[in-house]
């Protein structure tokens, strides 16, 4: 059923600031809030509300078995979640709390199926934002927000973005300006000794072994990427735009030799081409949509502009896009695994 979507511009101050008081009794009474984080923007529901978490997945078209992270803005509410908080994470929400790191935890009872996908376990954070932690605050009730995108897009970075994809499905968006990171929060899970990392996210590896003495393991599953068929027949994508995305790795002239040479080929055949480079290669493309997504030297700046960068790509209705790759270290590590969810192709040089 369509609904008024409000969208409403949030500035300080935030106490008793009256869009936000209302957000949160939209929330408390079962409804759908954006709201910014500094990762990506969240689409919120009471986490302990089943009618209103079924709202999340038929707003997204997400599959039900796909679970929720819950937000809180205070420590305590973790015990209420959860049955076990073990010291590991009290080290590491000392650490990294609020910010973009989510722990995964024994679940407590009260916790709902449709928040946790049928797991023993939830997945909590503390975002790091003004207006997150203020709505979090006012609405008194731990949240569930998976990214407030369409499900398969890309995760949005700005309120419009979130506007683009979900009005007339939810109650209100929350305006607070473009987010920081740009790429969601690591998962990690502490139910098992090592840690394991199940999503690389704006923490990386090498921050979080300053904390464990050592480098967490990563999933295996994280080796999937678009290419690789969960079942026969299946092919999975993620944060993906609407033309298929090749993705180039290699050295940084291998990798600018291939795109000139595909955009050669791909243009010949007349399509419309984009290429998202960066300040250190962009100079080498003279023709097609060519966006630039950040610095290879910085990359908190193509994490902060990657999602923006696909979704543009999108606008400018490109038929097929050629992505140089990153090094799979520190924040790298999150924007490749983005990126080969993201990708069709994948080359290496
Ligand atoms: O930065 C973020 O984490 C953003 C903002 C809005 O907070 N949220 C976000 O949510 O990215 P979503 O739903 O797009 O991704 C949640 C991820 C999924 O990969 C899901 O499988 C995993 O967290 N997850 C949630 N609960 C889990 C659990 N109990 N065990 C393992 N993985 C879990
Ligand atoms: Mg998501």
């Amino acid at each position: 059923m369509l609904k008024q979507t409000e969208m409403v511009t949030v500035s300080a101050p935030l106490d008793e600031n009256s869009d936000l008081v209302r957000a949160a009794s939209i929330l408390r009474e079962g409804g759908l809030v954006a709201f910014p984080t500094e990762t990506v923007y969240g689409l919120g529901a009471d986490a302990l509300n089943p009618e209103a978490l079924q709202k999340i997945y038929q707003a997204k078209g997400r599959p039900s078995d796909n679970p929720l992270i819950v937000h809180i803005a205070e420590v305590a509410m973790l015990a209420s979640l959860t049955t076990d908080v073990p010291p590991i994470a009290h080290q590491l929400i000392d650490a990294f709390w609020p910010g973009p790191l989510t722990l995964v935890l024994p679940k407590a009872p009260i916790v709902p199926e449709l928040v946790t996908g049928g797991l023993a376990t939830v997945a909590v954070r503390m975002p790091d934002h003004p207006v997150a932690l203020a709505l979090l605050q006012a609405a008194g009730v731990p949240v569930a927000a998976p990214s407030a995108n369409l499900s398969g897009k890309p995760s949005p970075t700005t309120a419009q973005h979130v506007w683009e994809d979900l009005t007339g499905k939810i109650e209100m968006i929350l305006d607070g300006g473009p987010v920081g990171v740009g790429v969601e929060s690591t998962v990690l899970d502490i139910t098992m000794d090592p840690p394991l990392i199940l999503r690389p996210g704006g923490i990386t590896a090498e921050q979080l072994a300053e904390v464990l003495g050592e480098l967490p393991e990563q999933d295996p599953a994280l080796a999937e990427t678009a290419l690789t068929p969960r079942s026969p027949g299946m092919k999975y994508t993620h944060y993906a735009p609407a033309a298929p995305l090749i993705l180039v790795e290699g050295s940084e002239p291998e990798m600018v030799a291939t795109i000139q040479q595909l955009y050669q080929d791909y243009s010949k055949r007349g399509l419309k081409v984009g290429i998202m480079a960066t300040q250190q290669t962009i100079h080498n493309y003279t023709s097609g949509e060519v966006l630039l997504v950040g610095s290879r030297t910085e990359l908190a700046t193509v994490a902060a502009r990657l999602y923006s960068t696909l979704r543009e790509f999108d606008t400018r209705q490109v038929q097929v896009i050629l992505a140089e790759g990153f090094l799979r270290e520190k924040l790298g590590t999150a924007i490749m695994n983005r990126l080969t969810k993201a990708a069709h192709q994948l080359i290496a040089t």
